[in-house]
């Protein structure tokens, strides 16, 4: 009789164990404690990137989830497998900041099926009706501050000019390299109709300034030629540089031709993302102005989305309109930017902890 009842309490405690564990494993009613979130960042090779994914994934890691954090390398193929492999896994949710925003859509499909959502993170995925939600900056503002950084810098409203200015373009197959050159040129464009602003080379469209996967030493190469072709006699004021990386590509390129010695000074020089080695470039006075894009901002609103999606509860968004992705309009959050120069970089990036002092040295 004894020997049952205490047989009766195994078996008891075996199902109540059973029973529990069961109510953890991960149906999305437990706070994600087991749920994994597939995290495809596209580049281990501009800082802005690891930064990016190492804050999501302390936040991800924080509220419980597991995280599965892959990098491309910028080589689109890896990133469809990257995605193909996280989807086999059965991650619960994607997470995805795109190489070639118009390359995933068959992979998009396959996690459609799977009911897996996807958020896209900094760059809008193209083509699929399958991305639930979109967390970025204010693009076209990024371009917007790039501009008008030139505009007050060379004093255009007042000024007569002519200013020599060049300009480079993000990567065609990255959609927000069009929001940026269509921002900055609302600013830019009024003073080029007028002949203030004279881009010698004539290379006016964004076709003409792109640069695939946003490559720093294509850049450079494109500069060498502009500088040789057609500024062999006289000097260039500005160059339009849409990203950081971009910028020290065009830096060497000027510092080849004795830019930045003597009574040579640099021309102004824009860039964006605030990434370490341009902000030590902004302090020994090569780059101009960089534009600062808090990662940690950018990874807490990505990762309230994608708890919010997995809770089944509506993710925060503040614009409906703006990225249509060709199938649907993408709800969107968008971050407001900010410029930063020589003048105010301790104020925005070291007192608010993004830098220390000691880094920046
Ligand atoms: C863009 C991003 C920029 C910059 C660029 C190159 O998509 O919005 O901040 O990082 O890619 O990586």
């Amino acid at each position: 009789m004894k020997k049952v009842g205490w047989l009766l309490s195994v078996v008891f405690l075996v199902f109540a164990l059973v029973g529990c564990s069961g109510n953890t494993s991960g149906d999305g009613k437990d706070g994600g404690k087991s749920q994994t979130v597939g995290l495809a960042m596209p580049t281990k090779s501009s800082e802005r990137w690891v930064k990016d994914g190492d804050n999501m994934k302390k936040e991800f890691e924080a509220l419980g989830y597991k995280v599965d954090l892959q990098y491309a390398e910028d080589v689109v193929e890896n990133q469809v497998s990257q995605i193909e492999n996280m989807i086999t896994k059965g991650v619960d949710i994607l997470v995805i900041a795109s190489i070639d925003g118009e390359a995933l859509t068959d992979v998009l499909e396959k996690a459609k099926n799977q009911d897996i959502p996807v958020i896209a993170y900094d760059r809008l995925i193209m083509n699929s009706d399958h991305v639930s939600y979109y967390a970025t900056f204010d693009n076209f503002q990024v371009g917007v501050l790039q501009g008008k950084y030139i505009e007050e810098k060379l004093g255009l409203e007042d000024e007569d000019g002519p200013f020599h200015i060049e300009l480079f373009a993000g990567s065609p197959d990255d959609n927000n390299a069009y929001f940026f050159w269509d921002g900055a040129m609302s600013i830019l464009q009024p003073y080029i109709d007028e002949g203030k602003l004279v881009v010698k080379s004539g290379q006016m469209s964004f076709e003409q300034g792109a640069t695939l996967r946003w490559d720093g030493a294509k850049a450079q190469e494109r500069m060498d030629n502009l500088l040789s072709a057609h500024y062999s006699d006289e000097k260039i004021d500005v160059v339009y540089s849409p990203f950081d990386g971009i910028s020290r590509g065009v830096i060497s390129s000027l510092k080849a031709v004795g830019y930045g010695t003597g009574n040579n000074p640099m021309p102004i020089v824009t860039g964006q993302d605030a990434e370490l080695s341009s902000i030590k470039s902004i302090i020994a006075g090569e780059q101009t102005q960089t534009i600062f894009k808090d990662t940690r901002d950018l990874a807490k609103k990505a990762v309230n989305m994608a708890d919010s999606v997995l809770k089944g509860e509506e993710p925060d968004v503040n614009d409906t309109e703006t990225y249509d992705n060709g199938e649907r309009v993408v709800p969107s959050y968008l971050i407001e930017p900010v410029s930063v120069d020589i003048d105010d970089y301790k104020e925005k990036l070291v007192d608010t902890g993004y830098f220390t002092e000691e880094e920046l040295q």
